[in-house]
Protein backbone atom coordinates (compact mmCIF):
# COMPACT_ATOMS: atom_id res chain seq x y z
CA UNK A 1 0.00 0.00 0.00
CA UNK A 2 0.83 3.52 -0.46
CA UNK A 3 2.31 5.09 2.52
CA UNK A 4 1.67 8.57 2.33
CA UNK A 5 -0.80 10.10 4.13
CA UNK A 6 -3.17 12.92 2.79
CA UNK A 7 -3.67 15.45 6.08
CA UNK A 8 -6.46 17.86 6.73
CA UNK A 9 -5.15 21.37 6.07
CA UNK A 10 -4.86 23.63 8.98
CA UNK A 11 -8.24 24.94 10.55
CA UNK A 12 -10.41 22.53 8.70
CA UNK A 13 -12.59 20.15 10.45
CA UNK A 14 -10.98 17.03 10.48
CA UNK A 15 -12.35 13.46 10.90
CA UNK A 16 -10.74 11.30 13.26
CA UNK A 17 -13.04 8.97 13.82
CA UNK A 18 -15.85 7.44 11.31
CA UNK A 19 -18.21 4.87 11.24
CA UNK A 20 -19.89 2.75 8.49
CA UNK A 21 -22.73 0.88 7.74
CA UNK A 22 -21.83 -0.91 4.65
CA UNK A 23 -25.50 -1.35 2.96
CA UNK A 24 -26.05 -2.66 -0.44
CA UNK A 25 -24.05 -6.33 -0.75
CA UNK A 26 -27.21 -8.08 -1.50
CA UNK A 27 -28.56 -5.18 -4.06
CA UNK A 28 -25.03 -5.65 -5.60
CA UNK A 29 -25.01 -9.22 -5.97
CA UNK A 30 -28.52 -9.11 -7.11
CA UNK A 31 -27.65 -6.79 -9.87
CA UNK A 32 -24.94 -9.20 -11.29
CA UNK A 33 -27.04 -11.97 -10.91
CA UNK A 34 -24.69 -13.63 -8.18
CA UNK A 35 -25.68 -15.14 -4.56
CA UNK A 36 -25.54 -12.82 -1.22
CA UNK A 37 -22.78 -14.56 -0.12
CA UNK A 38 -20.96 -13.45 -3.56
CA UNK A 39 -22.23 -9.84 -2.72
CA UNK A 40 -20.94 -10.43 1.29
CA UNK A 41 -16.93 -11.35 -0.50
CA UNK A 42 -17.32 -8.25 -2.68
CA UNK A 43 -18.10 -6.20 0.24
CA UNK A 44 -15.17 -7.72 2.27
CA UNK A 45 -12.63 -6.96 -0.19
CA UNK A 46 -14.05 -3.14 -0.16
CA UNK A 47 -14.22 -3.38 3.81
CA UNK A 48 -10.23 -3.89 3.54
CA UNK A 49 -9.88 -1.43 0.55
CA UNK A 50 -11.91 1.19 3.04
CA UNK A 51 -9.41 0.80 6.02
CA UNK A 52 -6.62 1.69 3.58
CA UNK A 53 -7.88 4.50 2.27
CA UNK A 54 -9.28 6.00 5.67
CA UNK A 55 -5.79 5.45 6.83
CA UNK A 56 -4.39 7.29 3.67
CA UNK A 57 -7.06 10.12 4.83
CA UNK A 58 -5.09 10.20 8.25
CA UNK A 59 -8.20 8.89 9.87
CA UNK A 60 -7.71 7.36 12.69
CA UNK A 61 -10.71 5.29 13.81
CA UNK A 62 -12.54 3.69 11.61
CA UNK A 63 -15.72 0.94 12.98
CA UNK A 64 -17.26 -1.04 10.30
CA UNK A 65 -20.58 -2.86 11.04
CA UNK A 66 -19.91 -6.56 10.09
CA UNK A 67 -22.96 -8.26 11.57
CA UNK A 68 -25.99 -7.10 13.80
CA UNK A 69 -27.72 -8.93 16.98
CA UNK A 70 -30.75 -8.72 14.26
CA UNK A 71 -28.43 -10.36 11.69
CA UNK A 72 -28.97 -14.19 12.55
CA UNK A 73 -32.85 -13.40 11.58
CA UNK A 74 -31.08 -14.05 7.85
CA UNK A 75 -31.49 -17.40 6.77
CA UNK A 76 -28.94 -20.01 7.74
CA UNK A 77 -26.80 -20.34 4.68
CA UNK A 78 -26.80 -16.02 4.88
CA UNK A 79 -25.67 -16.45 8.18
CA UNK A 80 -23.00 -19.30 7.74
CA UNK A 81 -21.74 -17.72 4.81
CA UNK A 82 -20.81 -14.21 6.17
CA UNK A 83 -19.51 -15.97 9.62
CA UNK A 84 -17.17 -18.56 7.44
CA UNK A 85 -15.93 -15.10 5.48
CA UNK A 86 -15.13 -13.33 8.67
CA UNK A 87 -13.46 -16.31 9.60
CA UNK A 88 -11.59 -16.50 6.30
CA UNK A 89 -10.26 -12.69 6.19
CA UNK A 90 -9.40 -12.18 10.29
CA UNK A 91 -7.19 -15.38 9.61
CA UNK A 92 -6.29 -14.71 5.86
CA UNK A 93 -6.03 -10.92 5.61
CA UNK A 94 -5.90 -9.46 9.07
CA UNK A 95 -3.75 -11.40 11.15
CA UNK A 96 -1.12 -11.10 8.66
CA UNK A 97 -1.61 -7.74 7.79
CA UNK A 98 -1.56 -6.48 11.68
CA UNK A 99 1.89 -8.88 12.13
CA UNK A 100 3.51 -6.80 9.38
CA UNK A 101 2.02 -3.27 10.17
CA UNK A 102 2.88 -1.78 13.34
CA UNK A 103 0.53 0.86 13.40
CA UNK A 104 -2.91 -0.01 13.71
CA UNK A 105 -5.31 -2.75 15.82
CA UNK A 106 -8.15 -4.40 15.78
CA UNK A 107 -10.81 -4.71 18.25
CA UNK A 108 -14.08 -6.50 17.70
CA UNK A 109 -17.00 -4.74 19.11
CA UNK A 110 -19.80 -6.83 19.98
CA UNK A 111 -21.19 -9.60 22.11
CA UNK A 112 -18.31 -12.50 21.64
CA UNK A 113 -20.12 -15.04 23.42
CA UNK A 114 -22.42 -15.83 20.55
CA UNK A 115 -19.98 -16.70 18.29
CA UNK A 116 -18.52 -20.11 17.40
CA UNK A 117 -15.31 -20.69 19.88
CA UNK A 118 -13.31 -21.12 16.42
CA UNK A 119 -14.35 -17.36 15.72
CA UNK A 120 -14.45 -16.06 19.10
CA UNK A 121 -10.28 -17.18 19.45
CA UNK A 122 -9.76 -16.01 16.18
CA UNK A 123 -10.79 -12.00 16.90
CA UNK A 124 -9.22 -12.89 20.62
CA UNK A 125 -5.92 -13.38 18.97
CA UNK A 126 -6.39 -10.62 16.18
CA UNK A 127 -6.71 -8.27 18.94
CA UNK A 128 -3.73 -9.14 20.94
CA UNK A 129 -1.29 -8.65 18.39
CA UNK A 130 -1.53 -5.07 18.64
CA UNK A 131 -2.43 -2.37 21.32
CA UNK A 132 -2.11 1.24 21.90
CA UNK A 133 -1.67 1.70 18.18
CA UNK A 134 -2.77 5.49 16.38
CA UNK A 135 -4.81 3.74 13.97
CA UNK A 136 -7.74 1.24 15.23
CA UNK A 137 -10.46 -0.48 13.56
CA UNK A 138 -13.28 -1.19 15.34
CA UNK A 139 -15.13 -4.35 14.02
CA UNK A 140 -18.95 -4.17 15.27
CA UNK A 141 -19.76 -8.53 15.00
CA UNK A 142 -22.77 -9.35 16.86
CA UNK A 143 -23.18 -6.00 17.73
CA UNK A 144 -26.36 -3.92 19.06
CA UNK A 145 -26.44 -0.44 20.15
CA UNK A 146 -29.26 -1.16 22.91
CA UNK A 147 -27.43 -4.42 23.99
CA UNK A 148 -24.74 -2.33 24.22
CA UNK A 149 -26.36 0.16 26.78
CA UNK A 150 -28.12 -2.37 28.82
CA UNK A 151 -24.54 -4.81 29.03
CA UNK A 152 -22.68 -1.43 29.89
CA UNK A 153 -25.50 -0.23 32.55
CA UNK A 154 -25.07 -4.42 34.43
CA UNK A 155 -21.32 -4.66 33.99
CA UNK A 156 -21.77 -1.32 35.72
CA UNK A 157 -23.68 -2.03 38.34
CA UNK A 158 -22.22 -5.45 39.20
CA UNK A 159 -18.76 -3.10 39.59
CA UNK A 160 -20.83 -1.76 42.56
CA UNK A 161 -22.15 1.61 41.04
CA UNK A 162 -25.81 2.70 42.46
CA UNK A 163 -26.01 5.76 40.57
CA UNK A 164 -24.12 6.42 36.49
CA UNK A 165 -23.13 10.03 34.71
CA UNK A 166 -22.56 9.82 31.11
CA UNK A 167 -18.78 9.71 31.49
CA UNK A 168 -19.04 6.36 33.61
CA UNK A 169 -21.43 4.51 31.28
CA UNK A 170 -19.30 5.80 28.49
CA UNK A 171 -16.27 3.53 29.69
CA UNK A 172 -18.09 0.90 30.00
CA UNK A 173 -19.33 0.52 26.14
CA UNK A 174 -17.28 -1.62 24.12
CA UNK A 175 -15.60 1.91 22.34
CA UNK A 176 -14.54 3.09 24.95
CA UNK A 177 -11.25 3.02 23.45
CA UNK A 178 -12.37 5.37 20.53
CA UNK A 179 -13.73 8.42 20.33
CA UNK A 180 -17.46 9.16 19.13
CA UNK A 181 -17.62 9.00 15.60
CA UNK A 182 -17.28 12.66 14.01
CA UNK A 183 -19.13 11.06 10.96
CA UNK A 184 -21.41 8.11 10.09
CA UNK A 185 -21.47 6.93 6.73
CA UNK A 186 -24.29 4.62 5.11
CA UNK A 187 -24.30 3.33 1.99
CA UNK A 188 -27.16 1.56 -0.35
CA UNK A 189 -29.32 5.14 -0.04
CA UNK A 190 -31.32 4.16 3.04
CA UNK A 191 -32.13 6.70 6.03
CA UNK A 192 -31.85 4.44 8.91
CA UNK A 193 -29.57 4.07 11.41
CA UNK A 194 -30.44 -0.10 12.43
CA UNK A 195 -29.40 -0.08 16.00
CA UNK A 196 -26.13 1.25 15.17
CA UNK A 197 -23.89 3.05 17.81
CA UNK A 198 -26.52 4.68 19.72
CA UNK A 199 -25.16 5.89 22.53
CA UNK A 200 -21.76 7.00 20.32
CA UNK A 201 -23.86 8.91 17.14
CA UNK A 202 -25.60 11.67 19.59
CA UNK A 203 -23.69 14.44 17.87
CA UNK A 204 -22.61 12.29 15.13
CA UNK A 205 -22.88 14.03 11.37
CA UNK A 206 -24.54 11.24 8.83
CA UNK A 207 -24.04 10.63 5.60
CA UNK A 208 -26.17 8.80 3.64
CA UNK A 209 -24.84 7.47 -0.08
CA UNK A 210 -26.41 5.93 -2.89
CA UNK A 211 -23.44 3.61 -3.26
CA UNK A 212 -24.13 -0.37 -2.79
CA UNK A 213 -21.38 -1.21 -0.39
CA UNK A 214 -19.13 -3.28 -3.05
CA UNK A 215 -18.57 -0.36 -5.55
CA UNK A 216 -17.36 2.04 -1.97
CA UNK A 217 -14.07 3.73 -3.40
CA UNK A 218 -11.72 6.49 -3.22
CA UNK A 219 -14.09 8.82 -4.86
CA UNK A 220 -16.68 8.35 -1.95
CA UNK A 221 -13.99 8.61 0.76
CA UNK A 222 -13.37 12.46 -0.85
CA UNK A 223 -17.42 12.79 -1.24
CA UNK A 224 -17.49 12.46 2.01
CA UNK A 225 -14.66 14.16 3.92
CA UNK A 226 -16.01 17.05 1.61
CA UNK A 227 -19.15 17.12 2.74
CA UNK A 228 -17.86 16.83 6.58
CA UNK A 229 -16.01 20.21 5.71
CA UNK A 230 -18.99 21.84 4.78
CA UNK A 231 -21.05 20.97 7.54
CA UNK A 232 -20.96 23.01 11.09
CA UNK A 233 -20.66 21.08 14.14
CA UNK A 234 -22.24 22.82 16.98
CA UNK A 235 -23.17 20.19 19.41
CA UNK A 236 -26.54 22.05 20.78
CA UNK A 237 -24.75 25.20 20.95
CA UNK A 238 -24.25 28.17 18.59
CA UNK A 239 -21.50 29.15 15.89
CA UNK A 240 -19.05 31.26 16.95
CA UNK A 241 -19.94 34.09 14.77
CA UNK A 242 -23.73 33.93 15.77
CA UNK A 243 -22.93 33.79 19.48
CA UNK A 244 -20.58 37.01 18.87
CA UNK A 245 -23.35 38.92 17.01
CA UNK A 246 -26.01 38.50 20.14
C1 LIG B 1 -25.65 -5.35 4.57
O1 LIG B 1 -25.93 -5.59 3.22
C2 LIG B 1 -24.39 -6.00 4.89
C3 LIG B 1 -24.24 -6.94 5.87
C4 LIG B 1 -25.33 -7.42 6.72
C5 LIG B 1 -22.94 -7.57 6.07
C6 LIG B 1 -21.76 -6.67 5.98
C7 LIG B 1 -20.56 -7.50 6.01
C8 LIG B 1 -19.50 -7.38 5.20
C9 LIG B 1 -19.33 -6.30 4.22
C10 LIG B 1 -18.37 -8.32 5.36
C11 LIG B 1 -17.47 -7.70 6.38
C12 LIG B 1 -16.31 -8.47 6.53
C13 LIG B 1 -15.24 -8.05 7.20
C14 LIG B 1 -14.13 -8.97 7.25
C15 LIG B 1 -15.18 -6.74 7.88
P1 LIG B 1 -27.32 -6.31 2.83
O2 LIG B 1 -27.05 -7.76 2.71
O3 LIG B 1 -28.37 -5.96 3.83
O4 LIG B 1 -27.58 -5.65 1.43
P2 LIG B 1 -29.02 -5.32 0.80
O5 LIG B 1 -29.63 -4.22 1.62
O6 LIG B 1 -28.66 -4.85 -0.57
O7 LIG B 1 -29.79 -6.59 0.80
Amino acid sequence: MDNKKISSKEGENKIDSIAIIMDGNGRWAKKRGKSRTEGHRAGAKAALEAVKLLQKYDIHHITLYAFSTENWKRPKDEVDGLMSLIHEYIDGVMIPALKEKKDFSIKFIGDKSALSKELRDKCIEAESISENTPYVCNIALNYGGRSEIVNAANSAIRDGYTELDEQILSSYMYTSHSPDPDVIIRTGGDFRISNFLLWQSAYSELIILDTLWPDFGEDDVKKCISEYKSRRRRFGGLDPEESESE
